[in-house]
């Protein structure tokens, strides 16, 4: 039986990843996290009440904080992991303006930490690397980057995280540790911090108040992404680990570089105005909203992103399901759980 440590396990995303993989595997899992003001133990107890207690056991929560070494205490307690899955991060963008080097500390310390963890396990046969978009910057339209484009980090948080990503790189060429990297855009899914956008919309329409959306100076260009359900990005994320074959034989298109990266792109580009339409359709409510314009005033903040998602479609995986019904999913959801607004 496979054994997957998933650091970050009490976020957002890390929490759909290990149902995924309680769903579609048999390993054990481990989480770590430090539980900050975004990690939240109610995500992995609420979401583990769907398994049986045969599947609940495989589950071990640890806590720790990753900007100190993993000592060896820690490092018995842990063991050994056929996969390490990093998604441990400080990623609110306005709260790495006010303080990068906490995010420093939170997403290029901590990376360092984890892969000196990883580099000793004897059993490793792959580390991922959890980057985001947000390391490319602004995307111009009709530009959809690709995976070894250049950066360009408009905020501290991109370029803790293209930092990371970079040590990964290091980790892989110095030490030949078998390590890949995803960049993710937009997550959005059951129990996401209430301050995002998607729930905060459920919640405003909900209660009849308008929804603030982000736009051009013109006030005429709502914001973009390709959003993506993170049971999408956590089915990516699986994909990967088990397709090592088909991956090593495109590993010649990677311009030589080791440490292959992969974009996990959502279904289509949608606006913010479009997809508050939605939020408000799958509620049966009118949509009240005010376009903002968010992004010239407030640093850090970019209008459109863009990942060019066909590595992954030529590899075998697309999202399955589109964004209409996955948003009509999660707004159904949220509703009757409405303790994940508060
Ligand atoms: N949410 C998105 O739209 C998105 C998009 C692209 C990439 N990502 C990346 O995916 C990953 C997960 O994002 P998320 O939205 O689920 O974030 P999240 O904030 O919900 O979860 C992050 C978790 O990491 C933990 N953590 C932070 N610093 C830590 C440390 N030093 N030691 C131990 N635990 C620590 C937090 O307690 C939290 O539980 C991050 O690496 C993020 O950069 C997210």
């Amino acid at each position: 039986m496979k054994k997957v440590l998933v650091t970050g396990g009490a976020g957002f995303i890390a929490h759909h990843l290990i149902r995924h993989l309680l769903l579609n595997t048999d390993w054990e899992v481990t989480s770590l996290d430090r539980l900050d003001y975004s990690g939240n133990l109610n995500r992995i107890s609420d979401m583990m009440t769907e398994f049986d207690k045969n599947k609940q056991k495989r589950v071990k929560i640890i806590f720790h904080d990753l900007k100190s070494e993993i000592n060896e205490m820690l490092e018995n307690n842990l063991g050994n992991f056929n996969y390490i899955i990093h998604l441990a991060a400080s990623s609110h963008v306005d709260r790495s303006i006010e303080d990068p080097l906490s995010f420093v500390m939170d997403n290029v310390v901590a990376t360092c930490n984890i892969l000196n963890f990883a580099r000793k396990n004897n059993n490793l046969e792959r580390f991922i690397y959890f980057s985001t978009d947000e390391v490319f910057g602004p995307a111009p339209k009709g530009i959809n980057y690709k995976e070894r484009d250049r950066y360009n980090s408009t905020n501290p948080y991109s370029a803790t995280k293209a930092g990371g990503e970079e040590l990964a790189v290091a980790f892989e060429n110095t030490y030949n540790m078998p390590i890949y990297i995803t960049h993710t855009m937009n997550v959005f899914g059951e129990r996401q911090h209430p301050e995002k956008f998607i729930p905060l919309s459920i919640s405003k329409i909900k209660k009849n108040k308008a929804v603030t959306i982000h736009s051009d100076e013109t006030k005429k260009i709502p914001g973009s992404r390709h959003y993506i359900h993170a049971s999408d990005v956590a089915d990516g994320c699986l994909f990967l680990l088990q397709n090592e074959k088909k991956i090593s034989k495109i590993k010649k298109d990677f311009g030589g570089a080791k440490c292959p990266k992969f974009n996990l792109v959502g279904p289509e580009e949608i606006n913010n105005l479009e997809l508050a339409k939605m939020i408000a359709k799958a509620q049966n409510k009118e949509l009240k909203y005010e376009m903002v314009d968010f992004h010239s005033s407030r640093p850090g903040h970019d209008l459109r992103y863009a990942l060019d998602g066909n590595l992954m479609k030529n590899l075998g995986w697309i999202p399955k399901i589109d964004i209409t019904e996955r948003i009509n999913q999660v707004v159904q959801w949220t509703l009757k759980n409405d303790r994940w607004l508060k």
